[in-house]
């Protein structure tokens, strides 16, 4: 008889400074995220479906930095990066820079699995998800009225794409997910808006692989957020991933080695998920808050934790 893998699911809402008053939407997105893949993987689906609409669920939440609702740039516009990578067939796809598409985590996906590019950004990757039939809409469509008022506000109190101190005042941060299916295959996405103000055109971590997302199913899969020019320069989730492999598989240990990297290196703030092949699942991060939730066969009910 086959063996079936032990399931694992962890989601997570960003990394910043949570404040009281968005606790409880920020618990609520979690939890439907987790549920919206987690009844995938109990049905024996495929952990790159229970990503995907783990991530969606946080992308159509506004309480989120990733698809409608997200920061938008110094020009106003919003610009969408998301990756997504599959641990089995070591495969990837990203978007950077999309202002068109509803859900950039499944443009990411279809470019994994129909397209030997793995980023595309801007213009291209808008027409490649027109091409395979993705939900599309107005930049419009994506901009909500508190994000112009944040917005206005800034362009007398900030110069564009003032890095860190963009991180440590804004909202909302990045989304994620990593999952294990009945397979054992591990896949990690990521998606966000970026930070808020940031410069048209700059591209942070999220999309790019080995930074923002990365999944090996020797090892396990992360997903990480914060600030992004620091995630970048200490290529975080693989990072994490290395940990991972020389501790013996502690997603714990691995995503706290992470974190301390981040600081000592780059002086940067943000936090990871991480899951193992066992199935265990690990968080660290260095913010005041991160908004995460996980669920494992193991467990009787799912944890969550802003
Ligand atoms: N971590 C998201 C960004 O810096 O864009």
């Amino acid at each position: 008889m086959k063996q079936r893998h032990p399931l694992a699911l962890i989601v997570h809402g960003g990394a910043w400074d949570i404040p009281e008053e968005c606790v409880e939407t920020n618990r609520a997105g979690m939890l439907k995220a987790l549920a919206s893949g987690w009844q995938i993987l109990e049905k024996g689906g495929t952990a790159v479906d229970a990503v995907e609409h783990a991530v969606m669920s946080m992308e159509d939440d506004e309480t989120f930095d990733a698809g409608r609702g997200s920061f938008l740039n110094a020009a106003g516009e919003i610009e969408l990066d998301a990756s997504i990578m599959n641990g089995k067939t070591f495969r990837a796809g990203a978007v950077a820079a999309v202002q068109t598409v509803v859900n950039p985590i499944s443009v990411a996906r279809v470019i994994m699995e129909k397209s030997d590019d793995i980023l595309l950004v801007g213009m291209g990757a808008a027409r490649f998800a027109r091409e395979h039939k993705l939900k599309m809409c107005g930049m419009d469509d994506l901009i909500i009225e508190r994000e112009i008022t944040r917005w206005r506000s800034r362009q007398t109190a900030q110069k564009p794409g003032s890095g860190k101190d963009s991180f440590r005042r804004k909202r909302g941060d990045t989304v994620g997910a990593v999952a294990l299916d009945v397979a054992g295959t591990i896949v990690a996405g990521t998606s966000t808006g970026g930070i808020p103000n940031k410069y048209p055109g700059r591209v942070g971590d999220t999309p790019l692989i080995g930074c923002g997302t990365y999944a090996d199913n020797e090892v396990g899969g992360v997903s990480a957020t914060g600030w992004g020019e620091g995630i970048m320069k200490v290529v975080l989730a693989k990072s994490v991933i290395d940990a991972m492999a020389r501790s013996g598989g502690d997603p714990t240990e691995a995503a706290k080695e992470g974190i301390a990297l981040l600081k000592k290196k780059a002086g940067g703030l943000g936090g990871v998920i991480a899951v193992s092949r066992e199935g265990k699942v690990g968080h660290a991060y260095s913010t005041p808050r991160m908004a995460r939730a996980f669920v494992t066969s193991e467990m009787k009910s799912p944890i969550v934790l802003v």
